[in-house]
């Protein structure tokens, strides 16, 4: 039966929306499924998800000195390991019954509701944005990326982590299956149908490796690395904000190199 709140006219329809609806129609996905989004996620990705969060958090080596921005926080798993790295957090999202599952953690990250792409923070003021299996959400990518790098200081260090496609046949058909196939009908009988069957098929909105480089250089990102997590089912994008900071880091990278 189709679920009354759903912007969508027919749940069961594949399609994925268009940039005009997209927004509204992932918000009102994401409120629909808060509720069960934490056990979903551990239970689809055999709890690779926190481990992959964990790995974000030490690739950018978040510390106690560190001020964070979790981009997209959802309920807040990632903005939690931050906080527990000593960092100072604000989650940001704008669905607002994920932000009341990350509220109810109680964490000490503050949580606030705002689109990724116009953020209620002052320029220069984070040392750390992180964001989590949202990059094929959000309408514009770049308009997102041009805010993250608005909101960092120059030297501050950009993690996002996503979904992928395994390169390898073998791996990319057994995934395919489990993730196109298995996932929606698993969401349909726990959770809600139609989301279930969007989570997968999303992965169309991704970039490719290149044209995700392009658009971080174009949003002011300069040594862009991409790692592929788990034989290439996911996949950690790090950058740094260009600037004198990263500029006077990168000589000295430099001058150790060549032992001077
Ligand atoms: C797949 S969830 C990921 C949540 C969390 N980062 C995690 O690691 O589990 C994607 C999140 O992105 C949020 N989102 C998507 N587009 C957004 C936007 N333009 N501004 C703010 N939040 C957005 C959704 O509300 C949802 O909570």
């Amino acid at each position: 039966m189709a679920n009354p709140q759903s912007p969508i006219r027919n749940p069961q329809s594949t399609t994925l929306p268009s940039s005009d609806e997209k927004a509204a129609v992932v918000r009102a996905m994401f409120d629909r499924i808060a509720p069960r989004y934490d056990t979903l996620n551990r239970l689809f990705s055999l709890r690779l998800d926190q481990y992959w969060r964990r790995l974000t958090v030490r690739t950018v080596a978040i510390s106690a000195q560190d001020i964070v921005v979790d981009l997209a926080c959802g309920t807040g798993d990632l903005s939690e390991l931050a906080v527990q790295a000593g960092a100072q957090v604000v989650g940001v999202d704008f669905a607002a019954n994920m932000l009341a599952g990350a509220r109810r953690r109680g964490i000490g990250a503050a949580f606030v509701q705002a689109d990724a792409g116009c953020l209620p923070l002052p320029t220069g003021w984070a040392t750390v944005v992180i964001s989590g299996f949202a990059v094929r959400n959000f309408v514009s990518i770049l308009a997102v990326l041009t805010e993250a790098a608005r909101v960092l200081k120059p030297g501050g260090r950009l993690a996002l982590l996503e979904v992928d496609t395994p390169s390898n046949w073998l791996l990319r058909w057994g995934h395919s299956l489990y993730f196109n196939r298995l996932v929606p009908l698993l969401g349909a009988l726990l959770s809600d149908a139609w989301a279930y069957t969007y989570l997968p098929r999303s992965v169309l909105y991704l970039p490719t490796s290149v044209e995700l480089q392009q658009m971080l250089e174009a949003a002011g990102f300069q040594d862009v690395v991409k790692r592929r997590l788990s034989g290439g089912i996911a996949q950690l994008v790090t950058a740094v904000k260009k600037g004198e900071t990263a500029k006077r880091e990168k000589g000295e990278t430099e001058k150790k190199e060549n032992g001077l």
